[in-house]
Order: C-alpha cells, then sequence, then structure tokens
C-alpha cells in the first residue's frame, strides 16, 4: 500500500514510517518541520532505498489545504496515518487556539482532503490526556469509561476523535483507527532512530539529560501524591510497541469499520520507579532532589488494553529496562 503519514519526521511517525517501510509500504510523508527533523526524513529515505520502496517528502503545514490537496492529487494514497500535531500540554494552556487550529482545525482540512480523494482508511494518534485525572475506581482507563482532558492539548484531540467518528458515522466506505497513546518512550531498538525533541520536559528525556552530565541534577515534581511512594505513576510504553500498533490498526481496518483503542502496557511505574532503573541501567547514581507538584499533572495514568489485544492481537515486547537502555543509547549517539 501507499501511506500517507503526516508528522513522519517526527518522534512517534519516524518509527511508525520505519515499521512501515519493513512491511514493503511505499510512504509519503507530509511535515511541515516545525518539530520534526530533515535529518530524520534523510535516514528515513536511506533506510527506504535498503528495503526497496519508494519514500517521498512534502514540507507542507496542514493549514494549506491547497498545497495538501494537490499532494493528495498526485500520490493516490490508499490511507492516512495523522501524527503531526502540538503536543506540549503546558504550552496548550498559555495558548489554546495555537492547539486547536494546529490540531483541531488542521484535522479537519486533513479530513476533507481524505474524503475528496476518496482515501477511506485513517488511523489517528490520540493520547491517554483524554482521560485526565481519573478517580481510582476508573483505573485502568477503559476506552468506554469517562474521558475529562485537563488541558486544551487533551480537549484538541478529543475533538479530533469526536469529528472523525462523525466523519465515518455518515460516511459508509470511510474507516478508522482512533490509537490512545499512553507515554511513549524509548527509541527503536536497532539504534536507527530516537527522541530529538529539542527542550523537551518528559521524565525520561530529563534522567538521560541528567545522568550524562548535560544537566548536573533532575527534580522529582511533587512526593505528596496518593500513591505508594509519594509519586506520579504513568503507563510508559516503548516507542516500537507503540509503532505495531499502528501495522496492526492497518490490517484491523481490512474487515472492521474501526475503534478507539488504549495504547499502553497496563502497568504502570512511579516517577521514582523510572529514576532508579535509570540509575540502574547508566550505572550512575546522578542528584535528584524534590520539588513541588507540576501544575496539571494527573496523579495516575494507566491503560487497561485489553481490547487492542484482543481486537488486534497486537502484543507489546519491551519493558521498562529496555526502554530505559534504547533512550539511552539514543542519548549518547545524539
Ligand atoms: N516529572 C518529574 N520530573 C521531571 C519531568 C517529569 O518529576 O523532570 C514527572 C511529571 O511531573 C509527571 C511524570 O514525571 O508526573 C511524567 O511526566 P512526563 O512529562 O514525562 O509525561 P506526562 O505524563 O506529563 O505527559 C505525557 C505526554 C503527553 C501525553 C501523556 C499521556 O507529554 O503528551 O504523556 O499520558 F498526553
Amino acid at each position: 500500500m501507499k501511506i500517507l503519514v503526516t508528522g513522519g519526521a517526527g518522534y512517534i511517525g519516524s518509527h511508525v514510517v520505519k515499521q512501515l517501510l519493513d512491511k514493503k509500504n511505499d510512504i509519503v510523508i507530509v511535515d511541515n518541520l516545525s518539530t520534526g527533523f530533515q535529518k530524520t526524513i534523510n535516514t528515513l529515505k536511506k533506510y527506504a532505498l535498503t528495503k526497496k520502496v519508494k519514500l517521498s517528502f512534502y514540507k507542507v503545514d496542514l493549514s494549506d489545504s491547497k498545497k495538501l490537496e494537490a499532494v493528495f492529487a498526485k500520490e493516490k494514497v490508499a490511507g492516512v496515518i495523522h501524527f503531526a500535531a502540538s503536543i506540549v500540554v503546558s504550552e496548550s494552556v498559555r495558548d489554546p487556539l495555537k492547539y486547536y487550529e494546529n490540531n483541531t482545525s488542521n484535522t479537519i482540512n486533513l479530513l476533507k482532503a481524505c474524503l475528496k480523494y476518496n482515501v477511506n482508511k485513517f488511523i489517528f494518534s490520540s493520547t491517554a490526556a483524554v482521560y485526565g485525572d481519573l478517580e481510582p475506581r476508573y483505573l485502568p482507563a477503559k476506552e468506554d469509561g469517562p474521558v475529562h482532558p485537563m488541558s486544551p492539548y487533551g480537549q484538541s484531540k478529543l475533538f479530533n476523535e469526536k469529528i472523525i467518528q462523525d466523519v465515518a458515522f455518515v460516511n459508509p466506505k470511510f474507516k478508522y483507527v482512533i490509537l490512545r497513546y499512553f507515554n511513549a518512550v524509548g527509541a527503536s531498538v536497532d539504534g536507527l532512530l530516537g527522541q530529538s525533541t529539542a527542550n523537551a520536559t518528559h521524565l525520561i528525556k530529563i534522567a538521560l539529560e541528567t545522568t550524562l552530565g548535560k544537566r548536573k541534577k533532575m527534580f522529582i515534581n511533587g512526593t505528596d501524591y496518593n500513591t505508594p511512594d509519594g509519586t506520579c505513576i504513568r503507563d510508559y510504553i516503548h516507542v516500537d510497541d507503540l509503532a505495531s500498533a499502528h501495522i496492526k490498526s492497518l490490517s484491523y481496518l481490512n474487515k472492521n469499520k474501526g475503534g478507539v483503542f488504549n495504547c499502553g502496557y497496563s502497568k504502570g511505574f512511579s516517577v521514582r520507579e523510572v529514576i532508579d532503573m535509570m540509575k540502574k541501567v547508566s550505572d550512575n547514581d546522578f542528584k535528584v532532589e524534590i520539588t513541588k507538584r507540576r501544575e496539571g499533572d494527573p496523579t495516575a495514568v494507566v491503560s487497561n488494553n485489553t481490547k487492542i489485544i484482543s481486537e488486534m492481537g497486537w502484543q507489546p515486547k519491551y519493558d521498562l529496562k529496555i526502554i530505559c537502555e534504547t533512550a539511552l543509547a539514543w542519548e549518547r549517539k545524539i
């Protein structure tokens, strides 16, 4: 198949492109390179050559409907995987319109192009941020359980989910998978790709920078949460496992109309546990201090992943140790 991937120059998008190339799909990447990298495109182009499949790249912003539709007219793709989005939760609180524009309006543009050019397979990157701070009785979070986004980021993604479902409802041929990602982390196991995002705020990235001496110390954002060690709990999923869920989603759409699926390990780790693992794999007891809570952090976000396992046959392969090891290898490389 020929698949159009928006945001393919970014962290998760690039890992998915690599797996699509492994499966001999031709790829069309649309990315405005606002947070993605030309060097990632170059790496993927070289990789595509070794797999003897085609990869084309268009530097296009999804707000530019004309240019976007020109890509659809030229490339005649069979499906779309839509990653391109703004993803910084705190920024979304400060600048909500950026998020509703870049995430929600631009998804509408993309859907319009799909309908116009008869592209009827759509896979969408949603997020665990749609759940918000769930009461313990709703954890692990289920797809049909309550959703209460705490930020414009989460809300913009939830709007998209609804829009995609409404489009599918009135267009009998249109099929979709919405994947709610939990905390995507790690780097490709073969060392080819990883997270290069500038000024990352994520726990694992900061722990990496600290253990490699790029920072003198790191901080735990609050130890007074209602969890066994007082720190927040998250469901960390290796980016290659997350990528394989997209491959499964494409096959799933051959026989199914669509659905919403959690993508996580159904297993939570506290901030302290993650830092301890990073200390262990890097063999370095780096300096950690405690600071106050970070605004807007839910206490615990853990997936129930039984739906994606039972309906798609997805099976994650990795764990927190491999997450930390691959992320460390990548950080050393860059
Ligand atoms: N944390 C620290 N110290 C740091 C960095 C993070 O204690 O230096 C803590 C955070 O306060 C939080 C936990 O580590 O309690 C995880 O924080 P991350 O920033 O790594 O990840 P989040 O759970 O906040 O958010 C991520 C993505 C979102 C996505 C969400 C899904 O950034 O886009 O996962 O669960 F929506």
